[in-house]
């Protein structure tokens, strides 16, 4: 009997699915958005997952595994998965590193330009009529050229948004646990503690994944290190950052501006936020280009026919399991 793949979204590329198709019976979710219940019915039929970052899989919904393999999820984070209960039952967790950096870096920087040159309300106020002809302090902002941009997690896609920072003509600062040479070698970057950085840049870029060690790494106190005036973007994870402390930097002007495509609840967002001229707020985009999504489908594709016909996965995210069939 052939083997069965559940897949949580009809709306990843379509090839994919009829990729998986020619090797496994695909049962393709076609609601919006599966519930617990749903996991459960997967975790426990299924010998694969291809899952959404949405999709969460905890304790209450891994025990329910019997005969499951993988679960490929179509994201390079995967603090949507409880790893240590998925490798105790011996399920491989794959992620899809390295093809969505650029894109995602790329929207960094675009939430840099437009919280800096304050695009989005300029454009509101253009649409509305109320532009009547230029004017010498019509929505002044900063320039990036010159800036220093704090880099918080200088990983995959923290490094390409230093070197396209670098190419605006910016300093850059990161933080991270390791030397990250690329950085260093061609941005001469330089690798400072968390404090330094937050009282140093005018841009803040986080890059972070979320784990127990970087939920709430930014809170009111780290705000009150801030500079006066600083921009903070968030291409991470929401709850990097403590959303309440946020909301109050930004009401009591202590930040300039931020620039958010993640939220610390997500899909909830805090009804301030939504009020707040000087914030730009994204459906969590990160990745969103043509070519990053299709790359990832590939992936995912490659690590759930890979690993169920008994070959290696191309992106194990917990190795540790494989060494055990
Ligand atoms: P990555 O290559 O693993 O980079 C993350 C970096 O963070 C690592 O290099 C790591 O460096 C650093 N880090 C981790 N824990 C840390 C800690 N406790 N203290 C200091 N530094 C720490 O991952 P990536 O591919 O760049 O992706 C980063 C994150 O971006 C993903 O996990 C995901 O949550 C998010 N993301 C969002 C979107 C979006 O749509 N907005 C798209 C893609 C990714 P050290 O090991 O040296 O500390
Ligand atoms: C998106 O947020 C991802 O982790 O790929
Ligand atoms: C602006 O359009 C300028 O010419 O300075």
């Amino acid at each position: 009997m052939s083997k069965r793949v559940f897949v949580t979204s009809k709306r990843i590329p379509h090839w994919a699915i009829d990729e998986l198709r020619k090797n496994f019976e695909v049962e393709v979710f076609q609601g919006q958005k599966v519930t617990t219940d749903d996991l459960r019915y997967a975790v426990c039929e299924f010998d694969g997952i291809v899952a959404l970052l949405r999709d969460k899989f905890g304790r209450d919904v891994l025990n329910y595994a019997k005969k499951l393999k993988i679960i490929a999820n179509y994201a390079v984070g995967y603090d949507n998965i409880d790893l240590e209960v998925a490798t105790s039952k011996g399920i491989l967790v794959t992620n899809t590193p390295d093809v969505l950096s650029n894109a995602t870096s790329e929207l960094a920087i675009a939430l840099m330009f437009a919280v800096a040159r304050r695009l989005i309300e300029a454009d509101k106020f253009t649409r509305e009529g109320k532009f009547h002809g230029w004017e010498p302090d019509l929505f002044l902002g900063i320039e990036l050229s010159g800036k220093t941009i704090g880099i918080l997690g200088a990983g995959r896609i923290g490094t390409l948004t230093g070197l396209k920072a670098y190419g605006l003509g910016m300093k850059i600062l990161y933080y991270s646990r390791r030397k990250n040479f690329v950085l260093e070698n061609q941005t001469g970057a330089l690798k400072c503690d968390l404090d330094k950085i937050l009282s140093e840049s005018d841009i803040i870029s986080i890059h972070l994944p979320l784990t127990p060690e970087t939920h709430h790494l930014i809170g009111s106190r780290e705000f009150n290190l801030m500079k006066p005036g600083a921009i903070l973007v968030n291409t991470g994870r929401g709850a990097v950052i403590d959303e309440s402390a946020l909301v109050d930097a930004l009401k009591s002007g202590k930040i300039a501006g931020a620039g958010l495509d993640v939220y610390e609840f997500e899909p909830r967002i805090s009804e301030e936020l939504i009020d707040m001229s000087n914030v730009i707020l994204l459906p969590h985009i990160g990745s969103a280009t043509h070519r990053a999504r299709n790359e990832m489908a590939r992936i995912v594709v490659e690590n759930v026919t890979n690993y169920l016909k008994g070959e290696k996965p191309v992106t194990p995210v917990n190795p540790e399991v494989l060494q055990k069939i």
